[in-house]
């Protein structure tokens, strides 16, 4: 019985195998209504913890033999699942209606056989529907957009969205690369001291979404500054050399680090917007 129920377990709480090619699916639009702005309560992803609960509980009290707390929450894991078709109408056809029914009524007649595959079936319809959808769920409704955040560009003074700041700053350190190669010494001085600006430059934008200064603090604390600082000297100088090390400090302590947190969900919810 034992073996049997982790069985269970094990089937029903890992997903699906699928494909290598990652294919993430917009879900249907009433999901929208249980997210902000729309909400501010997250009432899906609340049923979602209730299901997984549910299914745990039962599943425990079925190993340990207490049927009537087992019952309880088979009755209960049921009702969350049905809630998800409430919720969100498109998504009312996948459910395992016929099985989540089988389901409760194999715990009421302590019917290992019925629990089993039942579950399993239930089981694999969470599985199925998260593969497809937990993430895209996740990317838009949980993280927040980069579209309404504008920076001033400190050489210019133009206003510029999130990306197109990105990439004015980089072509200063590309220029800054190939003037010093060029050997035009001027121009490359120029344009390192623009990049300096442009980066201290990016601070702007993050209390637009990060209410405390800590979370500033890690990549433009104090270590960067000092790289800032040496990198600004080695440009005065041209010292190539030196120019190199501190650029590429900062491009592993700062623009690598920032950008695992927060240019892989931009760019994802990117695409979903443009579709
Ligand atoms: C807030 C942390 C943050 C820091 C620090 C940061 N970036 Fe970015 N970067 C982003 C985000 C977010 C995007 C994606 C913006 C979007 O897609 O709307 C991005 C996008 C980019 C892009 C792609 C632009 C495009 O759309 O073609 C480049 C290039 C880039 N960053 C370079 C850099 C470099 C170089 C540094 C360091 C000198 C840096 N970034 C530092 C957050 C950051
Ligand atoms: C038809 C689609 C669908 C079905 C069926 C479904 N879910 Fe979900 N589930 C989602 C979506 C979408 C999310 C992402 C919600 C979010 O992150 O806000 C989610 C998220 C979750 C999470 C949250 C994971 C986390 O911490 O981010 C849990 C737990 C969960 N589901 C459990 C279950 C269980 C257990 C079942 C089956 C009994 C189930 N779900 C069936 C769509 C579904
Ligand atoms: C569009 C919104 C947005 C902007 C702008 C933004 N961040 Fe974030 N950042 C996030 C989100 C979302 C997370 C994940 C944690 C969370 O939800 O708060 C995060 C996480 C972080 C973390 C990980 C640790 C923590 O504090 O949670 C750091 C560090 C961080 N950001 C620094 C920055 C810095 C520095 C800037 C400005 C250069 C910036 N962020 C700009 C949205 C943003």
């Amino acid at each position: 019985m034992k073996k049997l129920l982790s069985l269970i377990c094990s089937l029903a709480l890992t997903s699906t195998i699928f494909a290598k090619d990652v294919r993430l699916k917009e879900p249907p639009e009433d999901l929208s209504k249980y997210y902000p702005p729309k909400s501010e309560n997250y009432q899906f992803l609340f049923n979602m913890y209730k299901a997984s609960t549910s299914f745990t509980g039962m599943l425990t009290n079925v190993q340990d033999g207490d049927w009537n707390n087992a019952l309880k929450w088979a009755k209960a894991l049921k009702e969350s699942y049905l809630k998800i078709g409430k919720m969100v109408p498109k998504w009312d056809k996948v459910l395992k209606k016929r099985e989540i029914n089988a389901l409760v009524k194999a715990v009421k007649n302590k019917d290992a056989e019925g629990i089993k595959a039942n579950a399993n079936a239930v089981g694999q319809s969470c599985s199925k529907c998260h593969s497809r959808y937990q993430i895209s769920a996740k990317i838009l409704y949980h993280y927040p957009s980069y579209d309404m955040i504008t920076l001033e560009d400190p050489v210019n003074h133009s206003d510029y969205e999130v990306h197109d700041y990105m990439k004015k700053m980089t072509n200063s350190l590309k220029l800054l690369n190939i003037y010093l190669a060029d050997g035009k010494k001027i121009k490359a001085k120029k344009e390192g001291m623009n990049f300096i600006k442009r980066f201290n430059g990016l601070t702007q934008m993050c209390s637009e979404c990060h209410t405390n200064k800590l979370s500033e603090q890690i990549y433009f604390g104090k270590s960067i500054k000092k790289e800032v600082k040496l990198l600004s000297k080695a440009i005065k100088n041209l010292d190539k050399k030196g120019i190199q090390k501190h650029l590429g400090n900062i491009e592993m302590m700062n623009c690598m680090k920032c950008h695992n947190v927060h240019q892989v969900p931009a760019m994802l919810k990117d695409k979903f917007e443009k579709h």
